[in-house]
């Protein structure tokens, strides 16, 4: 009997680095669950991936924010004996003092990144654990890597991710799985992120930018090679290392940047 064609779901998958996720792993030849919560936008992308592609591809709005929708995917990856890749993808980033910001716009951001990413990684080890294969791949941030007023929630939800990540990789090499997990940690790149942040790109250097292709394209070359904190670009790789080198004390000294310089 012929194999099921790979799964692969995408979440965030509506605009920027899911959207290319999607693709990418469509053109690999991946089946794909695309999820978000712009129905109309997923449904334009599945269409288009399946035109250019012969795989299936299909839309799943959910806001994963909240229960329901996160209960609708989560059921769906324990339905998918077939999944072999999830991203986590979804994501958006708020600017503005913890204390003076909505604490509604923080509560949705730790669901989303922490919550979200929790519930569905661990419904996606129960499928790919018994199977002994799958990847999954937690999209962080720089920010996970740089604490800076104006962003804490961002950078301690993405530093969660990160140190999550990194576990999971441990718990699974101690069990002898050869299900991999990464942390992808882009810098500033060029999607909707910063519309919906609604922050001023002129505030970052030109030279600073990355386009989500170059992204995802670290990302998956990264995952074949097993690394599980990836950093895309030379500079922003460097600027993590620097701040894993040096000590905490160090680091809290360092000047602070007026909130809503670091972007990403
Ligand atoms: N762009 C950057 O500079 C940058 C840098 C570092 C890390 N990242 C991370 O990269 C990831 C992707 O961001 P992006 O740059 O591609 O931004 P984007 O273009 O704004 O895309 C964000 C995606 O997340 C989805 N999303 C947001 N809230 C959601 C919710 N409650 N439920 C389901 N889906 C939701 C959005 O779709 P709907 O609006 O349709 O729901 C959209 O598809 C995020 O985790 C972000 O933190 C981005």
């Amino acid at each position: 009997m012929a194999q099921p064609r790979p799964l692969a779901l995408v979440t965030g998958a509506s605009a920027g680095i899911g959207a290319v996720f999607a693709r990418r792993l469509a053109a690999a030849g991946h089946d794909l669950l695309l999820i978000a919560r712009r129905r109309e936008r997923l449904e334009q992308l599945a269409r288009d991936i399946q035109t250019r592609h012969p795989v299936t591809a299909e839309a799943l709005p959910a806001d994963l924010a909240e229960e329901p929708g996160l209960k609708l995917v989560e059921d769906r990856i324990l339905a998918s004996p077939n999944l072999s890749l999830l991203v986590n993808n979804a994501g958006f980033g708020a600017r503005g003092m913890f204390f003076d910001s909505p604490v509604e716009v923080q509560d949705r951001m730790h669901r989303l990144h922490i919550l979200a990413t929790l519930r569905l990684t661990h419904a996606a080890l129960r499928v790919m654990r018994p199977r002994n294969r799958g990847a999954i791949i937690n999209v962080s941030s720089l920010a996970a890597f740089f604490i800076t007023p104006g962003h804490t929630s961002y950078s301690v939800t993405k530093g969660w991710i990160n140190s999550f990540t990194e576990g999971l990789a441990k718990e699974l090499k101690a069990a002898g799985s050869a299900v991999r997990v990464q942390a992808l940690c882009p810098g500033f790149t060029y999607t909707e992120f910063h519309d919906v942040m609604g922050t001023d790109r002129g505030e970052v250097h030109p030279r600073l930018w990355m386009q989500p292709e170059a992204v995802v394209d670290a990302s998956l070359k990264a995952l074949r090679h097993g690394r599980v904190v990836v950093v895309p670009g030379r500079f922003y790789a460097a600027a993590a290392m620097l701040a894993n080198a040096l000590p905490r004390f160090v680091t809290r000294r360092l000047p602070s940047r007026p909130p809503g310089f670091y972007h990403q």
